[in-house]
């Protein structure tokens, strides 16, 4: 016999009262099942997105969705573990360099990954432009490399949380996505099921992500910071700048190739400092405190681990990667300095040249993208190429052109004001 039904608890949280915990977790399990149906579901996200939950109710939201799957456990491994999360940003290509890295300084980094949707790119959709590279790993894989090489970005697999699985592509359609209690219990369900010891945050911030506002952006960070530590997950956040894009590049085999360069020990300044500074937590939460990351970069350890943890997954990273067969140049209008770029305008240029997906399945292209030939603050002259378009289908070109128009702003240096890109830190 059930022990509630669905328009119990969906009218519960209609008139704004708090769930209790039998309501949830026979709420997740049923949806789970298929006993609740999808537009019940549907109706209580959105009296959540409207009503809102508090803590213990979005902490047993959240066991719930962790219950309804498997957990996986790395105790066996000689080294601490810890993890990172970005939610989402344009040219956000830090996972790359940041693994190997953290792998480098003696912390296992289990980096379960996804597949973009939208304006922002997907990791492994960037790592799939390295020829002969396998997303999907068995856990005894997993555990392998974990322990040989330390590092593993590969593919969630869909025993973690299916719960979120289901729901997240209910409130995709649904208009549900944008509650703050349902965003935190699904990146921390599947954070917490992966079972990292210690986890960092990069709670983006501004037009190219998710959080267009630096208040919305801190309560996710706080609200997540919370579960993970109710869950006995040392967990840290930083919110970080996503008003301009990172580095110069966004497209997938283009972002591999200016990871490789950080790697090598060069690459773009705000790369080297974002990949540092959560290297630097990352290595904190796991207890290691004697190593600075910056020397692993400068000795080639971090590369050494790059190089093992893809050829680990049947990828060459020597190889060639794919190049766009057309390129269209943007040359500055004006002389002046680069006040401002867009990070929305350039997400969508590249997922319109053919970098990203509209529906999941669609197929990416490896070369697609944009580069940007300057920063904010950076002088530029007239007539001097701002960007290159890349794709191998150039009746791309003019949507992507439309998506760059406005997003950029050339006039006197006096009017640069340049943003921190590491806002706060919040534990
Ligand atoms: N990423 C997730 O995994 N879940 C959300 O709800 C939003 C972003």
């Amino acid at each position: 016999m059930s022990q509630h039904d669905a328009v119990e608890v969906i009218t519960a949280k209609r008139d704004g009262h708090e769930l209790t915990d039998s309501q949830i977790d026979w709420v997740i399990a049923n949806y789970t099942d298929g006993v609740v149906a999808d537009e019940q579901m549907s109706a209580l996200a959105m009296a959540i997105l409207l009503n809102g939950m508090n803590r213990r109710e979005i902490a047993r939201w959240t066991g719930a969705m962790i219950a309804s799957g498997e957990r996986m456990d790395f105790s066996s491994l000689s080294r601490p573990t810890s993890d990172k999360h970005s939610t989402g940003g344009v040219g956000d290509k830090i996972t790359l360099p940041l693994a190997p890295l953290v792998a480098a300084c003696g912390v296992a980094v289990p980096q379960l990954s996804g597949r973009g949707l939208g304006h922002t790119g997907g990791t492994l959709d960037k790592l799939e432009a390295i020829p002969g590279w396998r997303a999907s790993l068995s856990n005894d894989e997993m555990l392998a490399q974990l322990e040989g090489i330390g590092a593993v970005i590969c593919a969630a697999g869909t025993g973690l949380a299916p719960a979120d699985k289901k729901l997240y592509a209910l409130r995709d359609v649904t208009g549900t996505v944008e509650a703050i209690p349902l965003i935190a219990s699904s990146i921390m369900s599947k954070k917490i099921a992966e079972g990292t010891g210690s986890l960092v945050l990069d709670v983006k911030v501004g037009t190219g992500a998710f959080m267009k506002d630096e208040a919305r952006a801190r309560e996710l960070a706080e609200t997540m910071v919370g579960l993970g530590k109710d869950a006995g997950v040392h967990t840290v956040a930083l919110l970080t700048d996503m008003s301009t894009p990172l580095g110069f590049t966004a497209g997938n085999a283009i972002e591999v190739a200016e990871s490789v360069e950080v790697l090598a020990g060069g690459g773009p300044a705000d790369v080297v400092e974002l990949t540092l500074a959560l290297a630097r937590e990352m290595l904190a939460g796991a207890g290691v405190t004697d190593v600075d990351p910056a020397d692993k970069l400068a000795d080639g350890s971090a590369m050494d681990a790059w190089k093992a943890m893809i050829r680990a997954q049947d990828g060459d990273p020597d190889a060639p990667m794919a190049t766009a067969r057309e390129s269209h140049v943007v040359n500055a209008p004006s002389t002046g300095v680069l006040t401002r770029l867009d990070a929305m305008g350039v997400g969508l240029a590249s997922w319109r040249l053919g970098a990203g997906r509209a529906t999941l399945g669609d197929a990416v292209q490896d070369g697609a993208g944009v580069v940007w030939h300057a920063r904010p603050g950076d002088e530029v002259t007239q007539g001097q190429p701002l960007f290159t378009l890349l794709t191998d289908e150039p009746e791309r070109f003019d949507r992507a052109l439309a998506s760059l128009e406005g997003g950029y702003d050339i006039g006197d240096g006096a009017r640069f004001d340049a943003q921190p890109l590491v806002i706060d830190r919040i534990a």
